[in-house]
């Protein structure tokens, strides 16, 4: 059979990341341009200004695929583009450079969820075997997807209001640590310990078992600097981030094993950007060993379009392919 080339565009919110894969799992390049410098001043992701950096840097970033992944543009076979979820504008971009390209060069579009993609970027790590469970955790994004079979994704649990990785980030403010928090945070946990006892939320028996929420949490933390600033003392930031972090992962680790009674699975995926979270990974891996917990390495973990073009894989065996008419969908659901 003749070798398959998808060149694999992302640039959902502030990573343009365009990356070349060769059949079903030789992921031959993978660009990611990050502006989070850009961003870092503002305390969070600008739409407008994302959109002017992808618009800057995505020509670079497909002729940088295309070369380091040593093949030429008549070698490829399809282009795979995120259509949403994620910020209109930065899309848009996506959208249209997929789109032009594909045109100039006659070749077939595959549209791809963001969060498919996450959920994919395992992929790089072994085949994935069905039925799988998949825990996503994102900045955008925290929910308990079910997939009994490729390309059927039903999320059987989600946050009510904040995701995992904006708690991070909101607490990370808090802490007048840089965004994104989550990296921090995490390192910081590992010198502290968990004293301040944070409330664990969705936890109660009558609650919706594979629910979450984590504003609560995240104006815990809040009453409690403001509540230390009053007294005139100072709080102790590992054992803050540890605190935080503890309350965090009890309720992840708790819902996933949940998740996993209720519907039984050959492997459980575990990806998104708060999927770096090494506390994560050291509790799954010591509290989840009766089936495969697949994880992404830590590059595949954050946006990056590597896992676009192994989520395509599954839409271009199932001739699921979008014409030019192809727009962006920033609330896209599975
Ligand atoms: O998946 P991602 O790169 O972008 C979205 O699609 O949202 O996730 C970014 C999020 C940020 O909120 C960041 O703070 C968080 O992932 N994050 C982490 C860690 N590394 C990144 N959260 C906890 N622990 C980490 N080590
Ligand atoms: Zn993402």
């Amino acid at each position: 059979m003749k070798d398959r080339y998808i060149l694999a565009f992302e640039t959902s919110c502030d990573e343009t990341s365009v990356a070349v894969l060769k059949n079903d799992d030789m992921l031959l390049s993978n660009i990611i341009a990050s502006q989070i410098e850009s961003h870092k001043r503002f305390g969070g992701v600008v739409p407008e200004v994302a959109s002017r950096h992808h618009v800057e840097v995505i020509t670079a970033c497909i002729n940088d695929a295309i070369e380091s992944a040593g093949i030429t543009v008549s070698d490829l076979t399809a282009v795979a583009v995120t259509e949403g979820p994620g910020l209109v504008g930065a899309l848009l971009v996506g959208v249209a450079a997929a789109k032009a390209f594909a045109w100039a060069h006659d070749l077939p579009i595959i549209p791809v969820n963001h969060m498919a993609g996450h959920l994919w970027a395992a992929r790089q790590v072994r085949e994935l075997e069905f039925p799988l469970l998949a825990l996503l955790v994102s900045g955008g994004h925290t929910e308990l997807v079910y997939m009994a079979e490729k390309g059927d994704y039903k999320i059987i649990g989600e946050t009510r209001d904040d995701a995992v990785g904006e708690a991070y980030d909101k607490v990370g403010r808090i802490m007048n640590l840089t965004y994104p928090a989550g990296k921090e945070i995490d390192a910081l946990a590992h010198a502290g310990k968990d004293v301040f006892n944070l409330p664990r939320a969705m936890m109660k028996h009558d609650d919706p078992a594979l629910e979450f929420s984590f504003s609560g949490l995240k104006s815990a933390v809040i009453n409690l600097a403001h509540n230390a600033d009053q007294k005139g003392e100072t709080l102790d930031k590992s054992n803050l981030a540890a605190s935080f972090q503890a309350a965090v992962l009890d309720v992840l680790i708790a819902k996933t094993k949940t998740a996993l009674a209720t519907f039984p699975v050959k492997m459980l995926v575990v990806a998104g950007g708060v999927a770096a979270n090494q506390g994560l990974r050291e509790r799954l891996a010591a509290e989840i060993t009766d089936i495969p917990v697949v994880i992404p390495p830590l590059r595949l973990c954050g946006d990056n379009a590597g896992m676009i073009a192994y989520a395509s894989v599954c839409e271009y065996n199932r001739d699921n392919f979008a014409g030019l008419d192809l727009n962006a969908k920033p609330s896209l659901a599975f």
